[in-house]
Protein backbone atom coordinates (compact mmCIF):
# COMPACT_ATOMS: atom_id res chain seq x y z
CA UNK A 1 0.00 0.00 0.00
CA UNK A 2 0.66 3.69 -0.42
CA UNK A 3 1.46 6.24 2.48
CA UNK A 4 1.19 9.63 2.10
CA UNK A 5 1.24 12.17 5.02
CA UNK A 6 -1.03 14.92 4.96
CA UNK A 7 -2.12 18.22 7.14
CA UNK A 8 -5.50 18.58 5.80
CA UNK A 9 -8.20 17.08 3.98
CA UNK A 10 -8.46 18.95 0.51
CA UNK A 11 -11.78 19.93 -0.79
CA UNK A 12 -11.83 17.83 -3.67
CA UNK A 13 -9.51 14.65 -1.99
CA UNK A 14 -12.42 11.89 -3.45
CA UNK A 15 -11.94 9.95 -0.35
CA UNK A 16 -13.26 6.32 -0.51
CA UNK A 17 -13.39 5.92 3.42
CA UNK A 18 -12.49 8.13 5.69
CA UNK A 19 -11.62 7.03 9.82
CA UNK A 20 -13.16 8.47 12.71
CA UNK A 21 -12.57 7.00 16.55
CA UNK A 22 -15.02 6.62 18.92
CA UNK A 23 -15.08 6.19 22.39
CA UNK A 24 -18.08 5.39 24.81
CA UNK A 25 -20.50 5.60 21.66
CA UNK A 26 -19.61 8.91 21.19
CA UNK A 27 -16.99 10.58 18.28
CA UNK A 28 -13.71 11.71 19.93
CA UNK A 29 -12.44 14.56 17.99
CA UNK A 30 -13.78 17.39 16.76
CA UNK A 31 -13.37 16.84 12.86
CA UNK A 32 -15.43 13.87 14.27
CA UNK A 33 -18.28 15.94 15.31
CA UNK A 34 -18.15 18.74 12.58
CA UNK A 35 -18.17 16.26 9.91
CA UNK A 36 -21.11 14.60 11.72
CA UNK A 37 -22.90 18.21 11.94
CA UNK A 38 -21.96 18.50 8.72
CA UNK A 39 -24.01 15.53 7.90
CA UNK A 40 -26.83 16.43 9.65
CA UNK A 41 -25.99 14.41 12.58
CA UNK A 42 -26.04 11.49 10.59
CA UNK A 43 -22.70 9.61 12.34
CA UNK A 44 -24.38 10.41 15.81
CA UNK A 45 -27.33 8.46 14.87
CA UNK A 46 -25.47 6.01 13.95
CA UNK A 47 -23.41 5.39 17.26
CA UNK A 48 -27.07 6.23 18.80
CA UNK A 49 -27.88 2.76 17.69
CA UNK A 50 -25.56 1.30 19.51
CA UNK A 51 -24.35 -1.08 16.49
CA UNK A 52 -20.95 -0.50 17.49
CA UNK A 53 -19.49 -2.58 20.47
CA UNK A 54 -17.53 -0.34 22.95
CA UNK A 55 -14.43 -3.27 23.13
CA UNK A 56 -11.25 -1.99 21.48
CA UNK A 57 -11.07 -2.37 17.52
CA UNK A 58 -14.92 -2.54 17.24
CA UNK A 59 -15.91 -1.02 13.75
CA UNK A 60 -18.97 0.16 12.03
CA UNK A 61 -19.13 1.27 8.53
CA UNK A 62 -21.80 4.18 7.64
CA UNK A 63 -22.67 5.06 3.81
CA UNK A 64 -22.79 8.94 3.31
CA UNK A 65 -25.73 10.44 1.13
CA UNK A 66 -24.71 11.34 -2.24
CA UNK A 67 -22.78 14.41 -3.58
CA UNK A 68 -20.28 13.76 -0.76
CA UNK A 69 -16.67 13.69 -1.14
CA UNK A 70 -16.79 11.18 1.07
CA UNK A 71 -18.31 8.11 0.12
CA UNK A 72 -18.25 6.01 3.46
CA UNK A 73 -17.05 6.86 7.35
CA UNK A 74 -15.46 4.08 9.17
CA UNK A 75 -15.85 4.39 12.98
CA UNK A 76 -13.52 2.68 15.21
CA UNK A 77 -14.08 2.09 18.68
CA UNK A 78 -10.56 2.98 20.60
CA UNK A 79 -12.27 1.09 23.71
CA UNK A 80 -14.52 2.21 26.85
CA UNK A 81 -11.31 4.31 28.68
CA UNK A 82 -9.25 7.75 28.24
CA UNK A 83 -6.41 5.74 29.55
CA UNK A 84 -5.14 3.31 26.74
CA UNK A 85 -2.40 0.84 27.13
CA UNK A 86 -0.12 -0.03 24.23
CA UNK A 87 -2.10 -2.95 24.00
CA UNK A 88 -5.46 -1.43 23.52
CA UNK A 89 -3.62 0.95 20.75
CA UNK A 90 -2.81 -2.60 19.14
CA UNK A 91 -6.54 -3.66 19.13
CA UNK A 92 -7.77 -0.36 17.86
CA UNK A 93 -5.58 -0.43 14.76
CA UNK A 94 -5.59 -3.76 14.24
CA UNK A 95 -9.93 -3.72 14.50
CA UNK A 96 -9.97 -0.70 12.07
CA UNK A 97 -7.37 -2.10 9.29
CA UNK A 98 -9.32 -5.44 9.65
CA UNK A 99 -12.31 -4.10 8.20
CA UNK A 100 -10.77 -1.70 6.26
CA UNK A 101 -9.33 -4.55 4.14
CA UNK A 102 -12.43 -6.32 3.56
CA UNK A 103 -13.94 -3.10 1.97
CA UNK A 104 -14.34 -1.75 -1.83
CA UNK A 105 -12.44 1.04 -0.71
CA UNK A 106 -9.22 1.86 -2.45
CA UNK A 107 -8.16 5.45 -0.90
CA UNK A 108 -8.52 5.95 2.53
CA UNK A 109 -8.10 8.85 4.71
CA UNK A 110 -6.51 8.22 8.35
CA UNK A 111 -6.55 11.13 11.22
CA UNK A 112 -4.29 10.75 14.16
CA UNK A 113 -6.49 12.71 16.14
CA UNK A 114 -8.94 9.20 15.73
CA UNK A 115 -6.90 7.49 17.76
CA UNK A 116 -6.10 8.06 21.23
CA UNK A 117 -2.66 7.48 21.56
CA UNK A 118 -1.93 7.25 25.43
CA UNK A 119 1.66 8.84 25.99
CA UNK A 120 2.90 8.03 22.57
CA UNK A 121 3.88 10.55 20.25
CA UNK A 122 2.24 11.25 16.49
CA UNK A 123 5.84 9.60 15.34
CA UNK A 124 5.09 6.06 17.09
CA UNK A 125 1.30 6.26 16.17
CA UNK A 126 2.01 6.92 12.51
CA UNK A 127 5.00 4.14 13.02
CA UNK A 128 2.30 1.59 13.96
CA UNK A 129 -0.26 2.56 11.99
CA UNK A 130 1.64 1.60 9.09
CA UNK A 131 3.26 -2.10 10.66
CA UNK A 132 -0.53 -3.27 11.25
CA UNK A 133 -1.57 -1.82 8.11
CA UNK A 134 0.55 -3.99 6.53
CA UNK A 135 0.33 -6.86 8.48
CA UNK A 136 -3.41 -6.87 8.32
CA UNK A 137 -2.62 -6.94 4.51
CA UNK A 138 0.09 -9.95 4.87
CA UNK A 139 -0.98 -13.31 2.67
CA UNK A 140 1.10 -15.75 2.15
CA UNK A 141 0.61 -17.72 -1.01
CA UNK A 142 3.35 -18.54 -3.01
CA UNK A 143 2.23 -22.46 -3.02
CA UNK A 144 -1.47 -21.51 -3.95
CA UNK A 145 -2.88 -22.06 -7.35
CA UNK A 146 -5.48 -19.65 -6.88
CA UNK A 147 -4.92 -16.88 -5.36
CA UNK A 148 -7.51 -14.98 -2.89
CA UNK A 149 -9.05 -11.80 -4.76
CA UNK A 150 -6.94 -8.96 -4.30
CA UNK A 151 -7.33 -6.37 -1.57
CA UNK A 152 -8.55 -3.17 -3.14
CA UNK A 153 -6.80 -0.70 -0.25
CA UNK A 154 -3.94 1.38 -2.51
CA UNK A 155 -3.44 4.73 -0.52
CA UNK A 156 -3.68 5.90 2.97
CA UNK A 157 -3.51 9.53 4.09
CA UNK A 158 -2.27 9.62 7.55
CA UNK A 159 -3.52 13.31 8.52
CA UNK A 160 -1.14 14.84 11.16
CA UNK A 161 -1.95 17.43 13.92
CA UNK A 162 -1.43 21.44 12.91
CA UNK A 163 1.34 21.24 15.77
CA UNK A 164 2.77 18.08 14.58
CA UNK A 165 6.46 18.08 12.19
CA UNK A 166 5.72 17.36 8.90
CA UNK A 167 9.72 15.91 8.35
CA UNK A 168 9.08 13.60 11.87
CA UNK A 169 6.09 12.59 10.17
CA UNK A 170 7.69 11.43 7.20
CA UNK A 171 10.85 9.92 8.74
CA UNK A 172 8.37 7.88 10.91
CA UNK A 173 6.45 6.41 7.99
CA UNK A 174 9.75 5.02 6.94
CA UNK A 175 10.80 4.01 10.05
CA UNK A 176 7.32 2.33 9.97
CA UNK A 177 7.66 0.91 6.67
CA UNK A 178 10.44 -0.83 7.27
CA UNK A 179 9.95 -2.01 10.75
CA UNK A 180 6.95 -3.55 8.67
CA UNK A 181 8.79 -4.97 5.94
CA UNK A 182 10.84 -6.75 8.19
CA UNK A 183 8.61 -8.25 9.98
CA UNK A 184 7.06 -9.39 6.17
CA UNK A 185 10.20 -10.64 5.34
CA UNK A 186 10.27 -12.36 8.78
CA UNK A 187 6.76 -14.21 8.32
CA UNK A 188 7.53 -15.25 4.61
CA UNK A 189 11.21 -16.74 5.59
CA UNK A 190 9.15 -18.77 8.65
CA UNK A 191 6.19 -19.93 6.35
CA UNK A 192 8.43 -21.53 3.57
CA UNK A 193 8.13 -25.39 3.63
CA UNK A 194 11.25 -26.99 4.91
CA UNK A 195 12.15 -28.82 1.22
CA UNK A 196 12.22 -25.33 0.08
CA UNK A 197 13.64 -23.51 3.05
CA UNK A 198 16.82 -25.51 3.34
CA UNK A 199 20.15 -23.88 5.32
CA UNK A 200 21.82 -23.53 1.15
CA UNK A 201 18.61 -21.52 0.82
CA UNK A 202 18.65 -19.27 3.38
CA UNK A 203 22.73 -18.62 2.49
CA UNK A 204 21.32 -17.68 -1.27
CA UNK A 205 18.85 -15.04 0.74
CA UNK A 206 21.65 -13.78 2.34
CA UNK A 207 24.12 -13.69 -0.76
CA UNK A 208 20.78 -11.73 -2.87
CA UNK A 209 20.31 -9.44 0.84
CA UNK A 210 23.69 -8.25 0.21
CA UNK A 211 23.78 -7.50 -3.58
CA UNK A 212 19.94 -5.62 -3.15
CA UNK A 213 21.92 -3.17 -0.54
CA UNK A 214 25.37 -2.34 -1.00
CA UNK A 215 25.79 -1.55 3.17
CA UNK A 216 25.91 -5.15 3.57
CA UNK A 217 28.38 -7.86 3.12
CA UNK A 218 27.77 -11.64 3.54
CA UNK A 219 30.18 -14.22 4.44
CA UNK A 220 28.58 -17.88 3.98
CA UNK A 221 31.09 -20.04 6.13
CA UNK A 222 31.18 -24.05 4.85
CA UNK A 223 31.11 -27.27 6.64
CA UNK A 224 34.77 -27.40 5.46
CA UNK A 225 35.59 -24.79 7.23
CA UNK A 226 33.66 -25.49 10.23
CA UNK A 227 35.70 -28.62 10.58
CA UNK A 228 38.94 -26.17 10.40
CA UNK A 229 37.16 -24.21 12.94
CA UNK A 230 36.68 -26.77 15.57
CA UNK A 231 33.02 -25.87 15.31
CA UNK A 232 32.14 -29.98 16.67
CA UNK A 233 28.68 -28.62 18.08
CA UNK A 234 27.42 -27.25 14.94
CA UNK A 235 28.57 -29.56 12.63
CA UNK A 236 27.07 -32.44 14.90
CA UNK A 237 23.53 -31.31 13.79
CA UNK A 238 24.24 -31.38 10.63
CA UNK A 239 25.37 -34.83 10.31
CA UNK A 240 22.41 -36.76 10.09
CA UNK A 241 20.86 -34.60 6.62
CA UNK A 242 21.55 -34.91 3.53
CA UNK A 243 21.68 -30.80 3.55
CA UNK A 244 24.99 -29.09 4.86
CA UNK A 245 25.02 -26.57 7.52
CA UNK A 246 25.90 -23.11 6.59
CA UNK A 247 26.72 -19.93 9.44
CA UNK A 248 25.72 -17.19 7.59
CA UNK A 249 27.06 -13.51 8.46
CA UNK A 250 25.76 -10.45 7.18
CA UNK A 251 27.71 -7.11 8.24
CA UNK A 252 25.82 -4.01 8.12
CA UNK A 253 28.47 -0.95 8.26
CA UNK A 254 26.99 2.47 9.03
CA UNK A 255 29.27 3.50 11.97
CA UNK A 256 32.58 4.34 11.82
CA UNK A 257 35.11 1.40 11.66
CA UNK A 258 36.11 1.52 14.87
CA UNK A 259 32.50 1.37 16.32
CA UNK A 260 31.98 -2.26 17.82
CA UNK A 261 29.33 -4.11 16.20
CA UNK A 262 26.36 -5.30 17.81
CA UNK A 263 25.73 -9.03 17.20
CA UNK A 264 21.99 -10.73 16.43
CA UNK A 265 22.24 -14.20 16.25
CA UNK A 266 19.34 -16.25 14.91
CA UNK A 267 18.62 -19.86 15.78
CA UNK A 268 18.00 -21.53 11.54
CA UNK A 269 17.12 -25.46 11.94
CA UNK A 270 14.71 -25.45 8.73
CA UNK A 271 13.34 -28.61 10.19
CA UNK A 272 13.98 -30.38 13.55
CA UNK A 273 12.56 -33.83 13.15
CA UNK A 274 14.43 -34.41 16.89
CA UNK A 275 16.71 -36.55 15.14
CA UNK A 276 17.67 -39.73 16.52
CA UNK A 277 15.85 -38.88 19.59
CA UNK A 278 12.87 -38.46 16.96
CA UNK A 279 9.76 -36.04 17.69
CA UNK A 280 6.74 -37.32 18.30
CA UNK A 281 4.64 -36.97 14.87
CA UNK A 282 1.47 -34.48 15.52
CA UNK A 283 2.48 -31.29 14.37
CA UNK A 284 5.52 -32.34 13.46
CA UNK A 285 5.57 -30.18 10.34
CA UNK A 286 5.73 -26.96 12.93
CA UNK A 287 8.63 -27.56 13.12
CA UNK A 288 9.81 -25.62 9.92
CA UNK A 289 9.37 -23.19 12.23
CA UNK A 290 12.44 -23.50 13.63
CA UNK A 291 14.17 -21.15 11.87
CA UNK A 292 12.12 -18.38 13.01
CA UNK A 293 14.93 -16.70 14.80
CA UNK A 294 17.11 -16.88 11.69
CA UNK A 295 13.83 -15.27 9.47
CA UNK A 296 13.68 -12.85 12.18
CA UNK A 297 17.58 -11.91 11.76
CA UNK A 298 17.05 -11.58 7.98
CA UNK A 299 13.89 -9.40 8.96
CA UNK A 300 16.06 -6.72 11.11
CA UNK A 301 19.29 -6.87 8.87
CA UNK A 302 17.28 -6.01 5.77
CA UNK A 303 15.73 -2.55 7.89
CA UNK A 304 18.83 -1.44 8.73
CA UNK A 305 19.78 -1.73 5.36
CA UNK A 306 16.94 0.75 4.46
CA UNK A 307 17.08 2.81 7.17
CA UNK A 308 20.86 3.09 7.11
CA UNK A 309 21.24 4.29 10.72
CA UNK A 310 24.81 5.11 12.11
CA UNK A 311 25.62 1.48 13.95
CA UNK A 312 27.36 -1.20 12.74
CA UNK A 313 25.38 -3.82 13.02
CA UNK A 314 26.47 -8.12 12.50
CA UNK A 315 23.34 -10.32 11.62
CA UNK A 316 24.07 -14.14 12.02
CA UNK A 317 22.47 -17.03 11.50
CA UNK A 318 23.82 -20.91 12.20
CA UNK A 319 21.94 -22.89 10.18
CA UNK A 320 21.26 -26.99 9.39
CA UNK A 321 18.74 -29.36 9.52
CA UNK A 322 18.10 -31.96 12.00
CA UNK A 323 17.32 -35.04 10.49
CA UNK A 324 18.04 -38.94 11.95
CA UNK A 325 20.16 -40.40 9.11
CA UNK A 326 23.03 -42.72 9.38
CA UNK A 327 25.43 -40.61 10.08
CA UNK A 328 23.44 -38.72 12.47
CA UNK A 329 24.82 -38.19 16.25
CA UNK A 330 23.18 -40.35 18.80
CA UNK A 331 22.45 -40.05 22.39
CA UNK A 332 25.79 -40.47 24.50
CA UNK A 333 28.11 -38.94 22.00
CA UNK A 334 30.21 -36.57 23.00
CA UNK A 335 31.78 -33.29 20.63
CA UNK A 336 34.28 -30.56 21.46
CA UNK A 337 33.03 -27.33 20.92
CA UNK A 338 34.77 -24.43 19.09
CA UNK A 339 35.61 -23.31 22.47
CA UNK A 340 37.23 -26.02 23.50
CA UNK A 341 34.78 -27.23 26.05
CA UNK A 342 33.21 -31.18 25.56
CA UNK A 343 29.89 -31.60 25.11
CA UNK A 344 27.57 -34.86 25.81
CA UNK A 345 24.34 -34.85 24.11
CA UNK A 346 22.13 -36.82 25.59
CA UNK A 347 19.41 -35.73 23.71
CA UNK A 348 19.37 -35.39 19.73
CA UNK A 349 16.53 -33.10 20.19
CA UNK A 350 18.09 -30.53 22.14
CA UNK A 351 20.11 -29.34 19.31
CA UNK A 352 19.62 -25.74 19.13
CA UNK A 353 21.96 -24.80 21.75
CA UNK A 354 24.89 -26.91 20.00
CA UNK A 355 24.13 -25.09 16.55
CA UNK A 356 24.25 -21.81 19.04
CA UNK A 357 27.04 -22.38 21.15
CA UNK A 358 29.68 -22.39 18.31
CA UNK A 359 27.90 -19.37 16.64
CA UNK A 360 28.30 -17.39 20.06
CA UNK A 361 32.05 -18.21 19.91
CA UNK A 362 32.66 -17.46 16.44
CA UNK A 363 30.95 -13.95 17.86
CA UNK A 364 33.27 -13.10 19.81
CA UNK A 365 35.80 -12.90 17.22
CA UNK A 366 33.83 -9.57 16.34
CA UNK A 367 35.00 -7.97 19.64
CA UNK A 368 30.77 -7.12 20.02
CA UNK A 369 29.22 -4.69 22.14
CA UNK A 370 26.44 -6.95 22.63
CA UNK A 371 24.96 -10.14 21.62
CA UNK A 372 21.49 -11.20 21.24
CA UNK A 373 20.19 -14.72 20.19
CA UNK A 374 17.25 -15.24 19.28
CA UNK A 375 15.94 -19.04 19.08
CA UNK A 376 12.63 -21.33 19.03
CA UNK A 377 14.82 -22.69 21.88
CA UNK A 378 12.67 -24.83 23.69
CA UNK A 379 8.71 -26.27 24.11
CA UNK A 380 9.66 -25.23 28.07
CA UNK A 381 9.14 -21.47 27.28
CA UNK A 382 5.94 -21.76 26.01
CA UNK A 383 4.80 -23.62 29.39
CA UNK A 384 6.73 -20.71 31.23
CA UNK A 385 5.47 -17.93 29.31
CA UNK A 386 2.67 -19.11 26.62
CA UNK A 387 2.06 -17.33 23.08
CA UNK A 388 2.02 -13.92 25.06
CA UNK A 389 5.63 -13.38 25.68
CA UNK A 390 8.94 -14.09 24.21
CA UNK A 391 11.55 -15.35 27.10
CA UNK A 392 14.11 -13.21 28.06
CA UNK A 393 17.85 -14.23 29.33
CA UNK A 394 20.82 -12.03 29.95
CA UNK A 395 24.12 -11.89 31.46
CA UNK A 396 24.26 -8.02 31.47
CA UNK A 397 20.96 -5.59 33.18
CA UNK A 398 21.08 -2.85 31.25
CA UNK A 399 21.21 -4.91 27.64
CA UNK A 400 18.09 -7.00 29.41
CA UNK A 401 16.18 -3.31 30.21
CA UNK A 402 16.83 -2.31 26.90
CA UNK A 403 15.30 -5.09 24.97
CA UNK A 404 12.31 -5.02 27.73
CA UNK A 405 12.08 -1.59 27.21
CA UNK A 406 11.67 -2.03 23.10
CA UNK A 407 9.43 -5.32 23.74
CA UNK A 408 6.74 -2.71 26.02
CA UNK A 409 7.14 0.20 23.21
CA UNK A 410 6.09 -1.60 20.24
CA UNK A 411 3.60 -4.41 21.89
CA UNK A 412 5.94 -6.89 20.93
CA UNK A 413 6.88 -7.97 24.74
CA UNK A 414 9.51 -10.11 25.98
CA UNK A 415 9.78 -11.00 30.27
CA UNK A 416 12.99 -11.98 31.92
CA UNK A 417 13.88 -15.33 33.74
CA UNK A 418 16.63 -15.72 36.20
CA UNK A 419 19.96 -17.08 34.81
CA UNK A 420 21.35 -18.32 38.29
CA UNK A 421 24.37 -20.27 38.66
CA UNK A 422 22.57 -22.44 41.00
CA UNK A 423 20.50 -23.97 37.73
CA UNK A 424 24.40 -24.35 36.26
CA UNK A 425 24.77 -27.96 38.00
CA UNK A 426 21.84 -29.56 35.94
CA UNK A 427 24.23 -29.22 32.94
CA UNK A 428 26.55 -31.73 34.69
CA UNK A 429 27.95 -34.95 32.91
CA UNK A 430 29.70 -37.76 34.19
CA UNK A 431 31.85 -38.24 31.32
CA UNK A 432 31.94 -34.46 29.56
CA UNK A 433 32.38 -30.85 30.36
CA UNK A 434 28.70 -30.64 29.99
CA UNK A 435 25.64 -32.15 28.89
CA UNK A 436 23.44 -30.80 26.70
CA UNK A 437 20.03 -30.76 28.42
CA UNK A 438 18.88 -30.29 31.93
CA UNK A 439 16.16 -32.30 33.13
CA UNK A 440 12.70 -31.01 33.18
CA UNK A 441 12.64 -28.58 35.47
CA UNK A 442 13.13 -24.63 34.14
CA UNK A 443 13.90 -26.48 30.92
CA UNK A 444 14.24 -23.15 29.31
CA UNK A 445 16.32 -21.41 31.52
CA UNK A 446 19.08 -24.65 31.57
CA UNK A 447 19.34 -24.12 28.01
CA UNK A 448 19.82 -20.67 28.01
CA UNK A 449 22.50 -21.72 31.23
CA UNK A 450 24.32 -23.65 28.60
CA UNK A 451 24.45 -20.77 26.18
CA UNK A 452 25.71 -18.74 28.84
CA UNK A 453 28.73 -20.93 29.00
CA UNK A 454 29.93 -19.40 25.44
CA UNK A 455 29.10 -15.81 26.63
CA UNK A 456 31.92 -15.45 29.24
CA UNK A 457 33.56 -12.28 27.01
CA UNK A 458 30.29 -10.09 26.23
CA UNK A 459 27.36 -8.76 27.17
CA UNK A 460 24.86 -11.37 25.49
CA UNK A 461 20.81 -11.74 26.01
CA UNK A 462 19.13 -14.53 24.58
CA UNK A 463 15.41 -14.35 23.22
CA UNK A 464 13.48 -17.67 23.46
CA UNK A 465 10.91 -17.25 20.68
CA UNK A 466 9.24 -20.84 20.93
CA UNK A 467 5.85 -19.67 21.97
CA UNK A 468 5.89 -16.20 20.11
CA UNK A 469 7.25 -16.78 16.54
CA UNK A 470 4.27 -18.84 15.03
CA UNK A 471 0.40 -19.22 15.79
CA UNK A 472 -0.70 -23.18 15.73
CA UNK A 473 -3.91 -24.31 14.48
CA UNK A 474 -6.32 -22.99 12.18
CA UNK A 475 -4.13 -19.38 12.02
CA UNK A 476 -1.15 -21.40 11.48
CA UNK A 477 1.46 -18.92 10.40
CA UNK A 478 4.52 -17.01 11.23
CA UNK A 479 4.06 -13.83 13.73
CA UNK A 480 6.78 -11.97 12.26
CA UNK A 481 8.28 -11.76 16.49
CA UNK A 482 10.30 -10.28 17.46
CA UNK A 483 11.35 -7.67 14.36
CA UNK A 484 9.36 -5.09 15.73
CA UNK A 485 10.80 -5.32 19.30
CA UNK A 486 15.01 -6.09 17.42
CA UNK A 487 14.43 -2.44 14.96
CA UNK A 488 12.91 -0.54 18.12
CA UNK A 489 16.25 -1.91 20.06
CA UNK A 490 18.84 -1.09 17.04
CA UNK A 491 17.23 2.17 16.25
CA UNK A 492 17.17 3.14 20.20
CA UNK A 493 20.98 2.55 20.24
CA UNK A 494 21.46 5.90 18.14
CA UNK A 495 19.88 8.14 21.03
CA UNK A 496 21.48 6.60 24.05
CA UNK A 497 25.39 6.65 22.28
N1 LIG B 1 12.82 -26.52 18.41
C1 LIG B 1 12.59 -27.20 19.62
C2 LIG B 1 11.83 -26.36 20.64
C3 LIG B 1 10.37 -26.13 20.34
C4 LIG B 1 9.45 -27.15 20.51
C5 LIG B 1 9.95 -24.90 19.93
C6 LIG B 1 8.11 -26.92 20.26
C7 LIG B 1 8.60 -24.67 19.69
C8 LIG B 1 7.68 -25.69 19.85
C9 LIG B 1 13.91 -27.59 20.25
O1 LIG B 1 14.92 -27.93 19.39
C10 LIG B 1 13.64 -28.78 21.10
O2 LIG B 1 13.31 -29.79 20.57
N2 LIG B 1 13.82 -28.63 22.42
C11 LIG B 1 13.57 -29.70 23.32
C12 LIG B 1 14.66 -29.65 24.36
C13 LIG B 1 14.65 -30.84 25.27
C14 LIG B 1 15.03 -32.09 24.51
C15 LIG B 1 15.63 -30.58 26.38
C16 LIG B 1 12.20 -29.48 23.95
O3 LIG B 1 11.83 -28.31 24.18
O4 LIG B 1 11.49 -30.45 24.15
MN1 LIG C 1 14.85 -30.00 18.85
ZN1 LIG D 1 14.80 -27.12 17.54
Amino acid sequence: MNYKIAKTISAKANIDCLVLGVLKQELVSDLGKITDKALGGLLSRALDYGDIKSAAGSTQLVALPENQPIKRVLLVSNGDQKEVSRQDIHKTLTGCFSALKDINAKKITLPLSEFLSGDQSSSRMIRKMVEIAESSIYRFEDFKSEKAPSIKLKEARILIGSNDNTAEASQALKTGLATANAISLTKNLGNLPGNVCTPSYLAQKARELSEKYRHIKTTVIEEKEMAKLGMGALLSVSAGSRQPAKLIIMEYKGGKAKDKPHVLLGKGITFDSGGISLKPGEAMDEMKYDMCGAATVFGVMQAMAELKPELNITGMVSSAENMPGGKASKPGDIVTTMSGQTVEILNTDAEGRLVLCDALTYAGKFKPASVVDIATLTGACIIALGNQATGLMSNNDDLADELLTAGQNTADRAWRLPIWDEYQTQLDSNFADMQNIGGRPAGSITAACFLSRFCKQFPWAHLDIAGTAWHSGKAKGATGRPAGLLVEYLLNKLETR
